[in-house]
C-alpha cells in the first residue's frame, strides 16, 4: 500500500537534524527542578521535552505540526528508547495560536517553554501555578520580558556547546546585563518582537515565577520606652 505521507511530512527525528537534539537540556533541568507538567508553545515539532517530562502540552499553528502530532504513532516512535522511566506518559497537542485563551487551566502547569518564538509571556503566565518555572531565550522577546518582570526570578542558564547542554546555577547576577541599558524597555521589547543584546549570552534561562511578590518584611518594632 502507497505511504499516505507526504514527502513534505516532519518529524522530530528530521527536525534533530537541522537543531540538534535537546533531550540533554530537559533531562537536566528535570534533575534540578522537579517538572510534571509542561506547556511548549510554538513547540514546531520538537517532542525534546517528553524525554523527561512526564505530561507535555505542545501548541503550534503550523500546519506540518499538527499534521505530526496528529500521527500517534509516528510521535512514539520518535520517542521509542529516548524517553526516560515515567516520562512521555501525556503527549497532546494544541492547534491553536497562544496570543489567544488556550484550553489549559490556570495556573495548572509546572513549566511553561518558549524557545525560539513569541513574545508569548503576557498571554500565557496565567497557566504557570505558583512557583513554576518559565524557560525562555532572548531570540523573540520573552527572555529579555521576563528579566524586566518582578514576579520572576532567574534561578538558571543554559549554555550550549558541542551538542551539550549544561545548566549553570552559579554567579547568576552576570547574566542579562544588557550592553545597551536603555534598550531594556519593556513595550519597546514586544513591539519589536526581539530580545535585547547582553554582555554574556546564554543559550536559554530559566526563572521561578511568583504571582503575588512576597510582602517587603515589616518594620522592626520601635523600642520600647524605658
Ligand atoms: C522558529 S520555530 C521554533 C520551534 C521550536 N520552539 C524550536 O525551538 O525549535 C517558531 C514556532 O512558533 C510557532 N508560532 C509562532 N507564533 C505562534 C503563535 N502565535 N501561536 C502558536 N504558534 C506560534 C511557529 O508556527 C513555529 O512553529
Amino acid at each position: 500500500m502507497p505511504s499516505q505521507r507526504r514527502a513534505s511530512d516532519v518529524s522530530w527525528s528530521s527536525y534533530r537534524d537541522s537543531i540538534g537534539d535537546r533531550s540533554g537540556l530537559f533531562e537536566g533541568l528535570v534533575d534540578r527542578w522537579p517538572v510534571d507538567c509542561a506547556l511548549y508553545l510554538g513547540s514546531y515539532v520538537d517532542l525534546s521535552p517528553s524525554v523527561a517530562i512526564a505530561a507535555v502540552t505542545y501548541v503550534d499553528v503550523d500546519r506540518r505540526a499538527a499534521r505530526f502530532f496528529a500521527d500517534a504513532q509516528r510521535v512514539a516512535a520518535d520517542l521509542q528508547g529516548r524517553a526516560r522511566p515515567g516520562a512521555a506518559t501525556e503527549v497532546k497537542f494544541l492547534d491553536a495560536d497562544f496570543t489567544a485563551p488556550l484550553a489549559v487551566a490556570a495556573r495548572s502547569v509546572d513549566l511553561i517553554i518558549s524557545l525560539f518564538t513569541g513574545p508569548c509571556w503576557d498571554e500565557c503566565e496565567r497557566y504557570l501555578r505558583a512557583g513554576g518555572l518559565f524557560l525562555a531565550n532572548a531570540s523573540h522577546g520573552d527572555a529579555s520580558l521576563a528579566a524586566l518582570d518582578a514576579r520572576l526570578t532567574l534561578v538558571a542558564a543554559a549554555t550550549h556547546r558541542d551538542g551539550v547542554y549544561r545548566w549553570n546555577t552559579h554567579d547568576l547576577d552576570r547574566y542579562l546585563v544588557p550592553k545597551k541599558p536603555a534598550a531594556a524597555e519593556v513595550e519597546a521589547i514586544r513591539a519589536a518582537g526581539r530580545g535585547i543584546a547582553y554582555t554574556r549570552p546564554a543559550f536559554a534561562y530559566l526563572f521561578r515565577y511568583e504571582p503575588e511578590p512576597a510582602p517587603a518584611p515589616a518594620p522592626a518594632p520601635a523600642p520600647a520606652p524605658v
